[in-house]
């Protein structure tokens, strides 16, 4: 029987309880569609709970997007039929919603417009492979190059389709996620609920696993005005959002940063929207005890020392060397305020430090550790949160051969 390809098939988590996961794909054909998941052990899909799509039209194409409530902690095999032809079978593990230990990737800036993502597969396969305990992907934003064209999202997600169909994808709209104001295409791609308007097209919203929670904001919603920064609504939304929460740890996941070593830190031509942020969401997260802060769009790693509420690097918060499943992690012990990560890039896009005259964010003392990415290169962050520990590993790979080329491992205990 030929196989049913829709394109740019993704998952994600829909809801923010975590007890619903989102699927959404393209077909060019006029076609009604079905999710099945499964238990493992059904191979022939008798006893699969069965969603219709919802359709929808986007750029001449159907969007069918479907919302699957499945069991915590348990393995499933699932395709995507159109009542005579199916997908492969695909094999995923949900995130059990009161675990007491998770792990998570970290991706940024996959946007590859030579390779078309074929890159990010040196990441996510080494990610998937080293922490195979990784139950759910975080995408920091600039997902491909130009999110306008369809073909660009096709390739990504063809080219990566191990990874978009075993775990679940968390996105934040980076600048390549959104062409104008109110051109954003990251709700087409992906089927999450967002408090944000749809029609702005602009994503942002939270969700809880085990003893996290995380807050996705968008790069995508800017005050256009010579204000910068986020718009008044979702600067509100993120404060509602923090206070709601009485989880151990809270992560905050946005593309632009708002402390970089890179042209997009620290050069005063770019430097407008970094200290918007830092006026808009310094206080906001210092009051709201947010442990760390993950960022994309330079390109680079970088780990600051705790910032604190008035926007100083804390140099006086202590670390402590300790030893957790054989490897030695730097950790901060209970920072005032968070760290902030820049998880490095996930596509063909090397990168340098680049400080300019009048904000050089190196000598300001921000830092704690940088790496550049080199010619050749991939990288992501690996996070595991247990109990009053959260640690993390920044990988940086050679694509040609696959080989390590920087490890750092880093992370907060509280
Ligand atoms: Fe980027
Ligand atoms: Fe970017």
């Amino acid at each position: 029987m030929k196989k049913f390809l829709p394109q740019a098939l993704t998952l994600t988590l829909y809801n923010r309880e975590a007890t619903e996961y989102g699927v959404c794909f393209m077909t060019s054909e006029d076609v009604t569609c079905r999710v099945e998941f499964t238990d493992v052990r059904d191979r022939s899909f008798k006893r699969a709970e069965v969603t219709e799509t919802e359709r929808s039209e986007y750029k001449g194409m159907l969007r069918h997007s479907a919302v699957c409530a499945l069991e915590g902690g348990k393995s499933y095999l699932w395709r995507v039929t159109d009542g005579e032809r199916h997908t492969d079978t695909f094999k995923m593990n949900t995130v059990d919603p009161d675990c007491r230990e998770l792990s998570f990737a970290v991706f940024s800036d996959s946007q590859d417009r030579l390779h078309l993502g074929k890159w990010w597969k040196t990441a996510w396969q080494d990610a998937l492979t080293r922490f195979p305990e990784i139950k759910l992907c975080l995408h920091g934003g600039d997902i491909v190059d130009n999110g306008a064209k369809h073909t660009m999202w096709e390739k990504v997600t063809s080219h990566n389709k191990g990874l978009f169909t075993s775990v679940p994808m968390l996105p934040v709209t980076g600048n390549h996620d959104h062409v104008t104001e109110k051109d954003g295409v990251l709700h087409p791609y992906f089927n999450i609920q967002s408090p944000a308007d749809k029609e702005e097209a602009l994503v942002y919203y939270s969700f809880d696993a085990g003893e996290v929670h995380f807050t996705m904001l968008s790069s995508g919603d800017y005050d256009y005005t010579e204000r910068h920064g986020l718009k008044e609504a979702q600067i509100e939304w993120a404060k509602r959002d923090l206070a709601s929460t009485d989880k151990k740890w809270k992560v905050v996941l946005i593309h632009t940063p708002l402390y970089s070593p890179g042209k997009y830190g620290s050069h005063p031509r770019n430097s407008s929207q970094p200290e918007a942020l830092r006026r808009q969401l310094n206080g906001v997260f210092a009051e709201a005890g947010v442990d760390i802060v993950f960022c994309g769009h330079d390109h680079i790693f970088s780990e600051t020392y705790p910032i604190l509420r008035d926007g100083r690097a804390d140099h006086m918060s202590p670390y402590v060397i300790k030893k957790l499943n054989g490897q030695y992690y730097r950790l901060a012990v209970s920072p005032a305020g968070p760290i902030h990560v820049e998880s490095g890039c996930a596509g063909n896009q090397d990168r340098v430090i680049e400080c300019g005259e009048g904000m050089d964010e190196v000598s300001a003392g921000y830092f704690r550790d940088i790496v550049e990415t080199p010619k050749g290169c991939v990288s992501y962050v690996a996070v595991r949160v247990k109990g009053n520990v959260l640690s993390a590993n920044y990988v940086l790979k050679r694509v040609k051969d696959g080989e390590d080329v920087i490890v750092r491992r880093f992370g907060i205990i509280k």
